[in-house]
């Protein structure tokens, strides 16, 4: 499709609207000076029809199944990168060479204790808390123990603030965890890779030797990997709002980690493997798609569909594979599998499924997955954050480096009374 010129015609008055086009992807129609120009506004809840932001960082095409980082294919940087190399990328556009890889991974590494005092702050929560609960206060809280990294204007302390929390975020997201469960928290430990570091500071105990199995450190790898971005989504769309209006990027990050929490987004990992455990059985399978396509049932099939995939989502086919190795591995028989496994296939078969175009999406499978390697429903979308906090940075980073920039401020279409006056408590009733 091209679009070369485009008008809109408000009360016999047409206004040239300019079509701007990107390097791959549709083109858009460049509304900036509608208001100015006929005083009406445009109207797209959910932002359907909406491109917030010009970006250089991913690129998805839906209909295809294409999902691109840098323009380099998911697949390959999940088949043959790690997920430090992707973070550079994101940061910096090009792949590191090999002394850029270990410049990189090194100053990460060095990031990656917290404050000693942010033991403290921990102490205040429930034992119960929810870890997305502790983590979104956590990262806001980092902006109140490094000061020294919350100027936005200035270059290097917003590198600084970059490293710190994409080596942070592992060291609080297994503190979240530790605290949840009554263990003492471990301390990084340097001369494991970013990965095998947060298993081990997950997993071990300070009264035993603990070894990193290479097989889970790798999926999981993979898997912070297929999570570290998906451009304008609702989160990073909260952090670049966020963002707008100068404040520090701590704050920026604890808005997106908000935002995930929701079941419609990074809680769908969560959502879907309790789902499946509803479910129970594959017999039972039949049953719950039925629930889903009944318009008087709210229930849905979580893990299924997606807004931008309308034919099949490039993650989960990783993902899929990973849990198979993962299982296989440990050589585990996973009812859940199997009942995702008859899940899919019945979706995939069934008119209502076809015809929206709902296919499984990354968290039909990523559940299934982090479970096996031990992880809590609990903390699936903390790993989320985790490995999105990549993406928010560099699209926070490539915002406030956007000479375009503004305050983000949508406006909306009033719909309530129109201006009356003030009546007295004791003349209403
Ligand atoms: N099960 C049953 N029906 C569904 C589902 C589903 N999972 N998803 C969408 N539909 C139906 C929906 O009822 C609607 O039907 P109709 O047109 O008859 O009213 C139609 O499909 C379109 O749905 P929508 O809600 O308008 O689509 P959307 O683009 O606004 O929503 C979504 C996308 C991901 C929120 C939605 O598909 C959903 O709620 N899925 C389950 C939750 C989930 O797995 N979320 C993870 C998304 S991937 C991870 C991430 O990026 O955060």
């Amino acid at each position: 499709m091209s679009v070369s010129a485009s008008s809109i015609t408000v009360d016999d008055k047409r206004v040239e609207l300019p079509v701007k086009s990107g390097s791959i992807g549709p083109s858009v129609v460049d509304i900036g000076k509608l208001h100015g120009q006929t005083g009406i506004f445009t109207f797209d809840p959910g932002f359907t029809s909406t491109a917030s932001c010009e970006s250089a960082i991913t690129y998805i095409d839906g209909d295809k199944g294409v999902l691109l980082y840098r323009g380099y294919p998911i697949e390959q940087l999940a088949e043959q990168g790690d997920f430090l190399e992707t973070a550079y990328l994101m940061l910096f556009g090009e792949l590191p060479t090999p002394a850029q890889k270990a410049d990189f991974d090194y100053r990460v590494t060095r990031h990656t204790m917290v404050h000693d005092q942010m033991n403290r702050f921990f102490q205040g929560f429930r034992r119960d808390a929810h870890p997305m609960a502790i983590m979104v206060a956590c990262v806001g809280a980092l902006s109140a123990f490094y000061h020294d990294s919350t100027d936005i204007s200035d270059e290097n302390q917003r590198m600084i603030a970059s490293l710190r929390m994409i080596a942070k975020m592992p060291t609080l997201a297994a503190m979240a965890y530790k605290y949840s469960i009554g263990q003492p928290f471990v301390y990084p430990k340097n001369d494991l890779d970013y990965t095998s570091n947060f298993l081990r500071m997950c997993f071990a105990v300070p009264c035993e030797e603990f070894q990193v199995n290479p097989t889970y450190a790798r999926a999981l790898d993979k898997i912070f990997i297929l999570h570290a971005d998906h451009e304008q989504n609702a989160s990073t769309s909260t952090v670049r709002l966020a963002g707008s209006s100068g404040a520090n990027p701590f704050a920026c990050i604890a808005a997106g980690i908000a935002c995930l929490w929701g079941p419609a987004h990074g809680g769908a990992n969560e959502a879907a493997l309790k789902m499946l455990m509803e479910i129970g059985t594959p017999d039972n399978v039949a049953k719950y798609v039925a629930k889903a396509k009944d318009k008087n049932d709210p229930f849905r099939l979580m893990g299924f569909g997606h807004r931008v995939y309308k034919n099949y989502d490039p993650r989960a086919r990783i993902m899929q594979k990973t849990t198979h190795e993962v299982l296989k591995e440990l050589n585990i028989k996973d009812d859940l599998l199997e009942v995702a496994v008859q899940l899919e296939k019945i979706a995939l078969e069934d008119e209502y499924f076809i015809e929206k175009k709902l296919y499984p999406n990354i968290d039909f499978y990523s559940g299934i997955t982090l479970k096996a390697l031990g992880f809590p429903t609990s903390m699936f979308t903390v790993l989320f954050a985790l490995a999105r906090t990549t993406g928010w940075i560099a699209q926070w980073a490539e915002m406030i480096q956007d000479p375009a920039q503004k305050i983000g401020r949508p406006r909306q279409l009033y719909v309530g009374p129109e201006q009356r006056d003030y009546v007295n408590i004791a003349q209403r009733g």
